[in-house]
């Protein structure tokens, strides 16, 4: 058995795990090595869908230019998609899709938690380690500050908050999903803002808020305002704020008062377009 290094280790094979230890290696991710540098098959050529690209409009003041397409997607995932008429049917048509490259390195797909009647919908970025392990969104150190975080203005997963993704499987080593896996995860990610049909749709950190915004601007532009988020299936626009994620607020704690202001115009949004 030799290292990546060459290193010999025959016959000690815990010669060679404290050599992988000693090198930070701390985590399996799969029981077979992968090459990454081997070129994969390519996948079966589909006909592209025609993908009405979501409109976002920033509310106010003014009305910004048309946002750029978004990128290309896989024409069996739109349809998919599109064919889940419930949340539930969505969770299974995700679990069985295989159009994400990302899907072959998680133990678990990572949907949803809360409660789907919500009025307000949150979706983060993609599973990590944490979330991998038990199936659920931002469960890890992050989701536990983003739990305070929702909970210090009233909601709750248990209650009155539903929670996602942008992503549904954990990228290996928790690198940011490439635009190509986003892009496959797209038409569930769309549908399922349909099914839910929340009252606010809250986008937490700077991936879900480039993605579904469809703007070519960083979370810190992004962020205090309020967006409407449209596409053909939903009744109405939805009004839309990005928040800053709490991976980044725990490595920079003085930007929790932005977040904190964020938190407060969710709240009194939530509160002026409650139900009569
Ligand atoms: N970060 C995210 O964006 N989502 C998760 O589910 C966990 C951490």
């Amino acid at each position: 058995m030799t290292t990546p290094l060459g290193e010999d280790f025959a016959g000690d094979p815990a010669a060679l795990l404290r050599w992988y230890v000693d090198a930070g290696v701390d985590e399996t991710i799969g029981d077979e090595p992968l090459n990454r540098y081997v070129t994969r098959p390519a996948a079966p050529a589909v006909a592209p869908a025609p993908v009405v690209a979501p409109v976002v409009q920033r509310a106010a003041p003014a009305t910004p230019a048309p946002p750029p397409a978004v990128a290309p997607v896989d024409a069996s995932a739109t349809q998919l998609a599109q064919a889940a008429q419930t949340v539930d049917e969505l969770r299974a048509a995700v679990e069985a899709f295989t159009g994400c490259g990302l899907k072959q390195f998680a133990s678990r797909t990572v949907f949803a938690d809360g409660n789907p009647q919500s009025r307000v919908m949150f979706i983060g970025e993609a599973p990590g380690a944490d979330e991998d392990r038990q199936g659920l969104p931002f469960v890890g150190v992050s989701g536990k500050l983003l739990d305070r975080m929702i909970e210090s203005v009233g909601l709750s997963r248990e209650t009155n908050a539903y929670i996602t993704n942008v992503v549904f499987w954990r990228p290996p080593g928790n690198r940011a999903p490439s635009d190509e896996e986003i892009a496959s995860c797209l038409p569930f990610v769309t549908r399922h803002i349909e099914l839910v049909d929340p009252a606010v749709l809250v986008l937490v950190g700077g991936l879900a808020a480039k993605t579904l915004l469809a703007k070519p601007l960083g979370i810190t532009k992004l962020r205090g305002h309020w967006y409407e988020y449209e596409t053909p299936g939903l009744p109405r626009p939805v009004p839309t704020m990005a928040l800053f994620h709490p991976a980044y607020l725990l490595r920079s704690p003085q930007q929790k008062r932005y977040a904190w202001r964020d938190l407060l115009a969710i709240r009194q949004k939530l509160s002026e377009t409650a139900p009569a």
